[in-house]
Formats: structure tokens, sequence, C-alpha cells
């Protein structure tokens, strides 16, 4: 059974993760606009993933005895300055939600609650290593430099062999 502080605190977490995936697909659509369509490929499988860790959270809590609530969220921005502006928020996205897991871990620990300890060691893992794909994506989209169309084209291409290489993290 959870307590109402734990609760609580995994419905805020479902609404950054519901928020993410809303990201994630405005900027999906966004980048399909531009026609830069592997990056539009690759924030639309990130963005069915943000929603799995939704559902995930979902399932927790009301097998738990809590109930979970679906939020009312503002909408994400519908257009972005650049491919690297958008990388860079999505990356800054994902650090605030690693903060985030992290501080509801640590009030696991401090109101002894382990069973929810346990099942968000899933989403500290989950949440790392997507950080850390972020990250790499952002350094090569920079080592790339992208000063022009051509430019552009070739870090669309990096971002379509990612896909290709890590489908599931995509
Ligand atoms: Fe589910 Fe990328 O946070």
């Amino acid at each position: 059974m959870l307590t109402k502080k734990i609760e609580k605190t995994l419905n805020d977490q479902i609404t950054l993760e519901v928020y993410s995936s809303s990201l994630y697909l405005a900027m999906g659509s966004w980048f399909e606009t531009q026609r830069l369509l592997n990056s539009a490929q690759f924030f639309y499988r990130h963005s069915t993933s943000e929603r799995e860790h939704m559902m995930k959270l979902i399932a927790y809590v009301n097998r738990e005895g809590g109930h979970a609530r679906v939020p009312e969220l503002a909408a994400p921005p519908a257009s972005y300055k650049s491919l690297e502006a958008a990388l860079e928020m999505a990356l800054e996205n994902e650090k605030k939600v690693t903060k985030a897991i992290g501080a509801i871990v640590e009030l696991c620990l401090a109101t002894k609650d382990y069973g929810t300890f346990t099942f968000l060691q899933w989403y500290v893992a989950e949440q790392q290593e997507e950080e850390g794909y972020f990250q790499a994506i952002v350094d090569k989209i920079k080592m790339i430099g992208i000063k022009d169309s051509r430019g552009l084209f070739f870090a669309d291409k990096a971002i379509g062999k990612l896909l290709e290489t890590a489908p599931s993290k995509a």
C-alpha cells in the first residue's frame, strides 16, 4: 500500500512522462515538416517509449492501492529553432526526469518504502541510459557542426544511423 506522499510523487512522475511523450511527439512532427525524416522517426519512437514509462507507473500505482491520474498538460512547443536546439531541449528534459526519479528514490529510502524503491530501479537504469544516449547525440551533432543544409543533411543521416544501431533506445 502506497503512502499518500509516495502516491503523489509517482503521480507527479506520470506527469513528467506524459509531458516527455508529448514533447517528443511535437518534435517528431516538426522534424517531419522540415523533411528531416530520420530525426522525426527518432523522436516518434522516443515518444512511444516515454508512453511506456508512463504506463508502467500507472500500473504500479493502481496495483499498490493508489490512483494514477492523467494530468492536464500545457502543449509543448510546436516548432523549434533548429535541430540542435530541439536535441538540447530533449537532453535538458531527460536531465530533469533523472533528477525527479532520484528524488523519489530518496523519498522511498527515507520513508522505508522498499517495494517502490525496488520498482524504481528500472527507471534509474533507464534514465541513466537515456540521458547518456541524448548526450551522445548532442555531442555527435556538435561534432558534425551544422552550418548549412548540407550539414543538416548529414546530421539527419547520423541520427538515422543511430536508429539502426539502437532501435530499442531511439
Ligand atoms: Fe521516461 Fe526519458 O524519461
